[in-house]
C-alpha cells in the first residue's frame, strides 16, 4: 500500500505492507535509519519520532497511521554538520555509549525541554521512564540533559 506523510519537512511516499510499522518504513523505505530498533515492543524508546507534533514509539504506530501526517526524525536535528543543542550535551556529559538507545533520548529530551526549558531531576527521570539504556547508566544522561536545559 502506498503511504504518503511528510517526513522531516519532506513530501515523502513508501509503499509498504499494509502491516509494516511506522520504524520500519522510516528505516527500509525512507533511507533515516537513525531510529533504532531496539525491542520493537513499545519498552525501550529507541524508535521515538513526533507524529503531528506527539512524541510516539514508531514500532507501535503502523506506517499506514503516519498517511497525511508530519512525522520528524532524530535526523531533523542536526543542521548543516552542526550538533544540535541537545546531542551535544550527550556528547560533552559522556552519556553515550553503543548509541543505541542515544537517538530515541535525544528526541526525548528535545521534547522535554520544549515543554520545561528548565526540569528539575524528577521531572528529567519521569520524562524518561520510557527510554531504556543498557549500557551508560542513567546519571550521565541526567547531567546531559541538565547540561543541554542550561545551553
Ligand atoms: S524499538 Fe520501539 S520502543 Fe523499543
Ligand atoms: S548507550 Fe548503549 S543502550 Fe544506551
Amino acid at each position: 500500500m502506498l503511504v504518503r506523510l511528510t517526513v522531516n519537512g519532506e513530501e515523502r511516499e513508501a509503499d509498504v505492507w499494509a502491516g509494516a510499522s511506522l520504524l520500519f518504513m522510516l528505516r527500509e523505505h525512507l533511507g533515516l535509519p537513525g531510529s533504532k530498533n531496539a525491542c520493537e515492543q513499545g519498552e525501550c524508546g529507541s524508535c521515538s519520532v513526533w507524529m503531528d507534533g506527539e512524541l510516539v514509539c514508531s514500532c507501535l504506530v503502523l506506517a499506514a497511521q503516519a498517511e497525511g501526517l508530519e512525522v520528524r526524525t532524530v535526523e531533523d536535528l542536526a543542521h548543516d554538520g552542526a550538533l544540535h543543542p541537545v546531542q551535544q550535551a550527550f556528547v560533552d556529559a559522556g552519556a553515550v555509549q553503543c548509541g543505541f538507545c542515544t537517538p530515541g533520548l535525544i528526541v526525548a529530551v528535545h521534547d522535554l525541554l520544549a515543554r520545561h526549558p528548565s526540569p528539575a531531576d524528577p521531572e528529567i527521570r519521569e520524562a524518561l521512564a520510557g527510554n531504556l539504556c543498557r549500557c551508560t547508566g542513567y546519571e550521565k544522561i541526567l547531567e546531559a540533559v541538565r547540561m543541554a536545559s542550561r545551553s
